[in-house]
Order: C-alpha cells, then structure tokens, then sequence
C-alpha cells in the first residue's frame, strides 16, 4: 500500500520503518528539514532505529523521506504521529490540526487516516474527521476511513518493541476497524480492536495515568521511609514477592518525557471542561512527581552538608541528562530544574550522558555553570559528589563505585557500599 507518515518522531520513524519493512511503499513527511535532511541520508536520531535499517529502506526505495507536501502521494493509509503538548498548562491540538489539514488535501475515496498522537476522547472524530471533510469535500464513515491507534512505544526497551506490542486499533465504524486492523497485522504481531476510538483513546490516557500515579504513590513511599530510617528499596523488593495484587514501580528523581508529566493533563482538562469535574489523583500525582527534583536537590544539599560542604562552590557531578535510561530525550528530564537549582545555588555543576550528544540544543538547560564531561576516573574522583540521576547501562558502574567520593543513587544500581546512599 501508499503509506504517509505524518511526524517522524519517536513515534511516526519507528512506524514508518516498520511499515516500509513489511513492503508498504512509505513517505516519511515532517516539516522539520534537518530531521528530514538526516533521514535522506541514511542516518538516525532515534536510538531504537540503527541508521543501516533506514539506509537498506532508501536504497530499495521503498522510504522517502520529505518535507515537501508535494511529494505526498494519493495514499492508502496516512497515519498521523505529531506532538500532543502543552501550552500554557491547556492541550494543544494545533500539531494535529495541521497534519489532518496537510491529509485532507490529498485524501480520495477508500483511504484511511489513523491517528496515533496522545490525546483526549473526541479527538479522532471530531477535530481530524471534522478537518478531513473540510479539506477534502468527502465524507468520513462513507468516503473514507477513519481511525485511533494509540502507540505504546517504551524507548530504550530492547524486549517490547513495535512489532510485538499488543496493538489497539479502532474505527469509527467497522469497515474502518476492519481496514486498519489489516494494515496494521502486515507489521504487528497482535492487533487488539477497540470498537470505538473514544474508548481506545480513553485507554491510552489510562494506561499513562496509571503509571504516573502508582510512580507518585512510589515516590511518596520512599520519601517518607527514607525519612523513618527505612530501605525502601528493600521493602519494594519484598512486596513485589507478592504474585498477586501489586505491581513494582521503582522510585526516582521525576517523571519526564512527552508522556507521563503531559497526557494525563489531556484527561484532568478534558473531564474539568466537560464534566466540570476535577481529576484528584492526577492532580496529586503530578504535584508529588514535579516535587521530586526538588528533592533530589535537597537530598544533595543535605549530603553535601553532612560532609560540611556548601552547595555553593562544591562539585556536584550528575550522571544521567536524559529522562529515561539508554534513550537521548531529554523533553521534560528531570535533570533539567536539578541542574538549574544547583546552578543557582552556586553549585560547579558537571553532566555526563553518553546518550545525549555534546552541542545538541537542549531547551531548559542552563548555558553557564554547567560543563558536560565524560563519566571517567578523573571526572569522578575530582567530584565531591557523584548523583546518579539516569541509569545508562553504558555508565561504567564499577567505576563509578570505585572512583566517586560519594555517591547519591537515585535509581539504585550501585552495590550498597559505605560511601554509596540511595535516594
Ligand atoms: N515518545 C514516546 O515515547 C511516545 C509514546 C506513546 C505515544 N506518544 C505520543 O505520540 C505523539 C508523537 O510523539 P513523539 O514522541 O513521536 O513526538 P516527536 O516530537 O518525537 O515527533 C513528532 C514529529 O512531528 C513533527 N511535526 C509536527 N507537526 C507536524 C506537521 N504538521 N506535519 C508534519 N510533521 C509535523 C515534528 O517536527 C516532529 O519531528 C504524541 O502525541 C505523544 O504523546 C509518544
């Protein structure tokens, strides 16, 4: 089949790879011109995506990537994958509106637009259906298919990837369940129908507010058991023993990403406007996760302390820019306000991040005070404190342990050793 991608992201490269692999002919479409300059020659930006997988795609020709809407074709299939953000703290469908506006232009008779961006019941039905009739003179159900396809994609996951992620699939009608639901099978191995895209987007939002709260509850939990002299560490370790009625969240420096500190906003401001109704624990959640840096802060000002050490003037070495461990985002990292408050403090603070490359623009990160280094003997040793904020497995663990003055763990990757202390 033609396929667009709309967004060639974390979410639309994957896909757009994936589905060029399973011999979809694929226009890889983003109005960013450097991601799409390095994607026509062959190189990658996304760490699951090795740029070899993108290279044989080009040399058959079975990808193309472009910035230019003329090269979209009349396609098969369109799927759109742009960001969902926030701006002022309200959704921002503008991302979306664009995409659907770009498709309707070219959409014909028999074809599918699928959204996979995160966002709030109503979405698929009204704002992209609505656009794609305006833009295109057809009608959605009766000219043209229509569906909601949430992605579940984990960066850095070397298990669960694309292909072999149960993937929810809905339409707004059965024929289009039916339609995406084969072109989705071409490349995924379990395909889950949903019969309305409300609920399949109901369930994404769900699925990330879920983890975002237990991951606040978890965080809570290890706060105060720090506070009574308590391992928390050890005490989740022997919960999760249970073989039934929980499920392990690990506790952290703050929950970062395009995801978890934005999609479960769609949902409190969606049931705020419709409903007039608050959401208490997303509410809750989101206050007890974006407190966490600033007790990673504090964390560090007591260490340093004990050690009669001021912030102001000591070298704090943090380990980890990115949100997540093995990936290069760095979009909502808590790493960021850390730094930031360090920085403001006085502190002489040193970033190592294999993943994140030196030069990249980073939004929020400070441009004085900080200097990036690699995480080697010397970096380490002339460190008052090392603070292990993101666990890379390319970190050099033993190193680490062995080269550090002393060390706040944050994620628990380190031995329990005498100059070692979790967060
Ligand atoms: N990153 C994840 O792990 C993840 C997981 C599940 C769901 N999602 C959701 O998927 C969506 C995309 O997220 P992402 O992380 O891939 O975002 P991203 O920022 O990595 O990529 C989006 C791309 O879309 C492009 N774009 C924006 N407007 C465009 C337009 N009108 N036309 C063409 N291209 C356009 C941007 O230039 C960018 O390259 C979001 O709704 C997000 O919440 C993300």
């Amino acid at each position: 089949m033609h396929v667009v991608v709309i967004g060639q992201g974390y979410v639309g490269l994957p896909l757009a790879v994936h589905a060029a692999e399973a011999g979809h002919r694929v226009v890889a479409y983003d109005t960013n011109t450097s991601k799409v300059k390095q994607l026509s020659v062959g190189e990658t930006y996304i760490d699951d995506i090795p740029s070899d997988r993108i290279r044989r795609l080009l040399e058959s020709g079975s990808l193309l990537p472009t910035a230019d809407e003329r090269d979209i074709p009349p396609y098969d299939v369109a799927v759109i994958a742009v960001p969902t953000p926030l701006t002022d703290g309200v959704p921002d469908l503008s991302h979306v509106e664009s995409a659907a506006a770009t498709l309707g232009r070219s959409l014909r008779h028999g074809a599918a637009v699928v959204l996979e961006s995160t966002t709030y019941p109503g979405t698929t039905r009204n704002c992209v259906g609505g656009l794609l009739q305006q833009h295109s003179g057809l009608t959605a159900g009766e000219d043209f298919h229509l569906g909601f396809s949430p992605e579940r994609t984990d960066p850095g996951n070397p298990h669960w990837h694309l292909a072999n992620t149960p993937k929810l699939v809905a339409g707004i009608d059965q024929a289009s369940l039916d339609f995406l639901s084969s072109f989705y099978r071409t490349f995924v191995d379990h395909v889950v129908p949903v019969s309305g895209c409300e609920e399949a987007e109901y369930a994404k939002l769900l699925e990330n507010t879920f983890r975002h709260v237990n991951i606040a509850l978890v965080n809570e939990m290890a706060a105060v058991a720090h506070d009574l002299g308590i391992d928390a560490w050890e005490s989740l370790d022997a919960a999760a023993t249970k073989p039934f009625g929980f499920m392990k969240f690990t506790p952290g420096p703050g929950v970062g990403g395009h995801c978890l500190p934005v999609d479960p906003q769609y949902l409190s401001w969606h049931s705020r406007r419709t409903l007039g109704r608050r959401s208490k624990f997303i509410e809750l959640a989101d206050e007890v996760n974006a407190d966490r840096p600033l007790h990673v802060v504090r964390r560090i000002t007591q260490t340093l302390n004990s050690k009669k050490r001021a912030v102001n003037g000591a070298r704090v070495l943090l380990l980890g820019l990115s949100y997540k461990k093995n990936v290069r985002d760095t979009r909502e990292s808590p790493a960021l306000p850390i730094i930031r408050d360090l920085v403001r403090l006085g502190g002489d603070v040193q970033v190592a991040d294999p993943h994140v490359p030196t030069g990249t623009e980073i939004p929020g990160l400070p441009t004085h005070g900080v200097t990036r280094v690699k995480c080697e003997p010397s970096a380490l040793s002339s460190s008052d404190l090392t603070v292990l904020l993101t666990d890379h497995d390319s970190f050099d663990y033993a190193a680490v342990a062995a080269h550090s003055t002393w060390v706040l763990d944050c994620r628990r990757r380190l031995p329990a050793l005498e100059h070692v202390e979790y967060l």
